[in-house]
């Protein structure tokens, strides 16, 4: 399909100003600019509207700061932006936080994409043209649970075994999103992914809490042996993922989304202390290896993630084409270049949790 033989879309992205919903929602303006994208964010902890800095100035985008378990406020935005296509990221997205306090992961994960749902699918009753509209369900490879060294990675009909709050609360709302499909044809469609990394990463997570204590000259908290591992994507191969399941998914159809990236986590940090000690000009502490330290585990630490992405790969013609290397060096090189964006997250609420997490 060229770009003049496409029909434009209308998008709700929920959760666009985090992680993966920034990068999303940026790719999309910049790849469909006919499209109009609204970006709906409670800007928790996690969000941040300089990931979307901008964007503003394109007529075709709108942010609204809102929260998805608000029944009436997605009642009136879909109607009056007259939505045809919810590209759903918004959620509670880290472990050990899940771990510290499952209630928000309930009421977001669980209780928000249920709402989330359920106006969709009034909003769908009062449309005539319902053939094109999605509902994009974005989960994890949590919810598959945890792989011995030598089991296959996950497919789409691997049994659900999650083990965190987080994994479980995810699980709950892909359990939904299918349902919703079943049982009143909303046109849902899941993806399940690995892990991804790359630009406007929140420094709570693995990558980028190593590259800003390699910066910071602070020790780099490597839980329990290091050799949990975990199946890297670059946050764009992501996104392009998603656009061919928006575009040309099945409905009612899960993806398995993955980078074929597996890595131990203690050799991703001695690559990242590597890279840094490479291209930073200057460090506090170098080589920054001797600044990695094993700390307690974390609990139910799922030990290995894995991801067999052959159903999109054949039926779609998608795969990944960032290499871990190449993606590390990009991810490095953003880190390095943008103290401006990451300098304000270390804030006090930042410095109490990292005090709770890691003393
Ligand atoms: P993130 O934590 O960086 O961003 C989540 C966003 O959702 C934030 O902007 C936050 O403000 C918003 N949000 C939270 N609660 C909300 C609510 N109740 N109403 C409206 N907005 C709310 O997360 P991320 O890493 O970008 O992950 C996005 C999605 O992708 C999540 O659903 C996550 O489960 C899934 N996912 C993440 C990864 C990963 O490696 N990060 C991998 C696979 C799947
Ligand atoms: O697999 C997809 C998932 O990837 C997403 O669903 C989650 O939203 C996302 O947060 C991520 O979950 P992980 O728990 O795998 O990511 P995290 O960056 O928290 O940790 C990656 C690995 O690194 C994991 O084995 C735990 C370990 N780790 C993490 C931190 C924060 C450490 O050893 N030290 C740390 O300080």
């Amino acid at each position: 399909m060229t770009h003049e033989e496409r029909q434009s879309r209308r998008l709700l992205v929920t959760g666009g100003a985090g992680f993966i919903g920034s990068n999303f929602t940026r790719y999309w303006c910049d790849r469909y600019p006919e499209d109009r994208v609204v970006v709906l964010d409670a800007l928790t902890y996690a969000g941040n509207l300089s990931n979307l800095e901008g964007l503003a100035d394109s007529g075709n985008f709108r942010f609204v700061r809102g929260n998805i378990c608000d029944r009436p406020l997605l009642e009136t935005l879909l109607a009056e932006e007259n939505i045809d296509t919810v590209a759903h990221f918004a959620a509670e997205s880290h472990v050990d936080r899940s771990i510290l306090g499952p209630d928000a992961f309930i009421q977001t994960n669980v209780v928000g994409t249920f709402t989330l749902l359920e106006a969709f699918r009034n909003h769908l009753a009062n449309r005539s043209e319902v053939d094109r509209c999605r509902f994009l369900h974005v989960s994890t490879d949590e919810v598959y649970g945890s792989l011995d060294p030598d089991d296959p990675p996950f497919c789409e009909t691997t049994p659900y075994a999650p083990n965190s709050p987080y994994s479980a609360s995810k699980a709950g709302s892909d359990h939904l999103a299918r349902a919703y499909y079943h049982t009143y044809q909303v046109p849902t469609v899941i993806t399940n992914c690995s892990n991804n990394y790359g630009p406007y990463h929140f420094p709570e997570k693995l990558i980028p809490l190593m590259c800003l204590n390699i910066l910071l000259g602070k020790p780099l908290p490597v839980y329990g042996d290091g050799q949990n591992v975990r199946d890297w994507l670059y946050v764009i191969d992501h996104c392009c993922a998603l656009d061919a399941v928006i575009h040309r998914g099945t409905l009612g159809e899960t993806y398995n989304i993955g980078g074929n990236n597996e890595v131990k986590n203690i050799d991703l940090v001695r690559t990242l202390c590597r890279l840094m000690d490479e291209m930073a000009a200057d460090l506090p502490v170098k080589p920054s290896e001797t600044l990695i330290t094993f700390v307690k585990d974390r609990p139910g630490h799922d030990r290995r993630y894995a991801i067999d992405s052959t159903k999109l790969q054949t039926s779609l013609g998608w795969e990944p084409s960032v290499t871990v290397e190449e993606g590390l060096r990009k991810t490095v090189q953003w880190y390095l270049n943008n103290e401006a964006w990451w300098k304000p997250l270390l804030s006090e609420e930042y410095q109490s949790y990292y005090a709770q997490m890691y003393g």
